[in-house]
Formats: C-alpha cells, sequence, structure tokens
C-alpha cells in the first residue's frame, strides 16, 4: 500500500475545507464559537470519509472523549488509497469567526503515515516564520531585535521598515515593546497564527517574519503549508507549566529542541488545503448567494512539486442542502 498522497487527492482535499467553510461560516458573527467550531467538524468529517485515503487524524480535535469527532487516532476516508497522517483545524479562528472578524480559515495537511511530529503534551509552541531569503538567519536562541536587525540587513531595508506579526497576547508583551524600541514595526492579531505563518513566508506580503507562542498543531499545520510554498519555520515546545513540562520530558520529548518543517513534516511529499470562513489577507472568505447558493476561495498546495492553486468555488444551493450544516435548512435563527 502506497503512503504517497498524490495530486488526484489534492482535489478531494479541497472539498473537505470548503464543507468545513461552508458551514462554519452560518455562524460567523453569531458569537457562539463552539457552535461554530462543531458546524465546521461536521462539515469536515462529512466530506473526508469519501475520500480515497487510509488516514489517521495525528493533529486532531483532541482526545476522544472530549471530541467525538476528527478526534486524535481517528481513521478517516474510505480506505482505499494512500496510508496517511492527517492534521485538521477545521476552524482555525473560532473567536474570529463568532465575533465576525476577518482571517478565519479551515484548514487540513496531509503527509505519509508516520511522518507527522505528535505533540503530545504540549499545547504550545514558540515559533519564527520568514521567507526562504531569511530562512538561515531564523533562531530561536537568538535576541529577536537582532533576528529583525538582521532580517532588515538581508532584505536592504531600514530596521523601521520590518514588520513582525504575532498574537496580541499578554505573554508576547515583552518582546513585542523589545522590537518597537529597536525600531521594528509590529502587527498585532487577536488570533490566526497559522494564516500569520503563512503571511510571513510569502514573498508579496508586507510582513517580513512571524514570532511567538502559539498552537503546536497549528505549528505542525503551517510547516505542512510552509514545505509547499517555501521558506522556514522554527519552532520550540512551550510547556505553560511545571506539570506540562515533566509530562514532555517523560514522554521523551527534547525542551531545547528548535524543529523545523522538515521536523514537524518529515516526509518530501504533503498536501496542504485552506478555505476561506471570514475574508481575509489571505483568502476571500465564504459568499452567500442570493439565490442560496455560495462561493468559496481555497488555495491548495502539493509538496514535492511545489504546485500552488487557487480555487475558486461556486456550490449550488442543491448541493448545499446536502452537506451537513452548509445549506439552508440548517439555518439557525
Ligand atoms: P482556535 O481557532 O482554536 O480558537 O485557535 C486560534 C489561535 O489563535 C491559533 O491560531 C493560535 O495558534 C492559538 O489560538 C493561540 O492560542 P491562545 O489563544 O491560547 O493564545
Amino acid at each position: 500500500m502506497t503512503t504517497t498522497p498524490d495530486r488526484t487527492l489534492a482535489m478531494e482535499l479541497v472539498r473537505t475545507t470548503e464543507a468545513a467553510a461552508l458551514a462554519a461560516s452560518r455562524l460567523a458573527g453569531r458569537g457562539d464559537k463552539n457552535a461554530a467550531d462543531q458546524a465546521a467538524v461536521d462539515g469536515m468529517r462529512y466530506v473526508l470519509d469519501t475520500v480515497a485515503m487510509d488516514g489517521v487524524v495525528v493533529i486532531g480535535e483532541g482526545e476522544k472523549d472530549e471530541a467525538p469527532m476528527l478526534y486524535n487516532g481517528e481513521h478517516v476516508g474510505n480506505g482505499e488509497g494512500p496510508q496517511v497522517d492527517i492534521a485538521v483545524d477545521p476552524l482555525e479562528g473560532t473567536t474570529l469567526t463568532a465575533k465576525g472578524q476577518p482571517n478565519a480559515l479551515s484548514v487540513i495537511a496531509i503527509a505519509p503515515r508516520g511522518s507527522m511530529f505528535d505533540p503530545g503534551p504540549c499545547v504550545y509552541m514558540e515559533k519564527l516564520a520568514g521567507g526562504r531569503d531569511v530562512a538561515d538567519l531564523l533562531d530561536l536562541d537568538r535576541p529577536l531585535t537582532e533576528t529583525a536587525g538582521l532580517i532588515a540587513e538581508r532584505r536592504g531595508k531600514d530596521i523601521s521598515e520590518v514588520l513582525m506579526i504575532t498574537l496580541d497576547r499578554p505573554r508576547h508583551q515583552e518582546q513585542i515593546e523589545a522590537v518597537r524600541a529597536a525600531g521594528a514595526k509590529v502587527r498585532l492579531i487577536s488570533d490566526g497564527d497559522v494564516a500569520g505563518s503563512l503571511l510571513a513566508v510569502m514573498s508579496d506580503s508586507a510582513v517580513d517574519f512571524l514570532w511567538g507562542v502559539g498552537g503546536t498543531p497549528e505549528g505542525v499545520i503551517s510547516a505542512a503549508a510552509i514545505k509547499c510554498i517555501s521558506g522556514r519555520l522554527v519552532g520550540r515546545l512551550w510547556p505553560r507549566d511545571d506539570a506540562e513540562r515533566q509530562a514532555a520530558l517523560d514522554a521523551g520529548y527534547d525542551l531545547e529542541r528548535q524543529l523545523d518543517q522538515n521536523d514537524l513534516v518529515k516526509a518530501d511529499q504533503c498536501l496542504f488545503s485552506a478555505t476561506g470562513v471570514t475574508d481575509g489577507e489571505l483568502l476571500q472568505g465564504v459568499r452567500r448567494r442570493s439565490a442560496g447558493g455560495a462561493t468559496t476561495e481555497s488555495v491548495v498546495m502539493r509538496a514535492g512539486s511545489d504546485t500552488i492553486r487557487r480555487v475558486h468555488a461556486q456550490h449550488r444551493p442543491e448541493k448545499l442542502s446536502s452537506m451537513p450544516g452548509a445549506g439552508p435548512g440548517f439555518a439557525i435563527s
């Protein structure tokens, strides 16, 4: 049995993030992030079982007892295609969606069985990401202000033109102030560091680099995307407290080690798909049409061939009605 996710799988994969985005978008702006997340999970799960693969969820919605669908270890796919690991975040930006704010995505990544990093007990990771031209400068052991200066130098611009993107969290305050004091600019995002990482590595974005402590699952998913579009992400596990630190050490994790995208997704071949839920800098969100249909915008990428496709899809009303949470029949008042 092959473990190589081939190119036909890429187009099947995009249907899973479309389904999740279509379902979650119905709950955008309604103030209930759990309902939006559940809708995305239901939408993605429904389509996943039609995909020709023998998949195991490595990065999912948590433990089986707490999350009945897309739990870590769950088998998905129709069982007939390649044996693959799957990382899902059916709704990356639950709060963004609940608040009707931009940049919420639905994302999935697939790689050959056994090649994706299992974060174990570590919920968070410190991350640094940037484009291919600054890849060698990304080092979590170097002061961030120095890295910002080196990036300015490499890109032939003044430090005042360097832009760091980071999650707006109290745990980042000291570094945010230091980077600003060094002369660089900081863009604060309330959520969504997968989108932040992609903006950091894309050559046509205003963002120079991403830094910050965010979800480890999001780190693995970002790594899969970065393997497809080049650039670099380095991450280091960041235990929240002594108990988590001890649990990670007991499980054999090296908490000093900087892991890059090739440690987080070891295989050369992988696939990534993202669909916009709400409008954002990367992708347009779901648009409902007056006749009852909807349009989605996605990006689907394949490492190995370095193919990146933007997919604009129109979904007819009758198709939406057959998908969990996506059609008019599932509207909430
Ligand atoms: P959710 O969509 O699960 O709410 O995650 C959003 C997110 O902002 C991620 O992009 C990020 O990695 C993580 O949460 C950061 O965690 P926290 O909100 O606990 O700082």
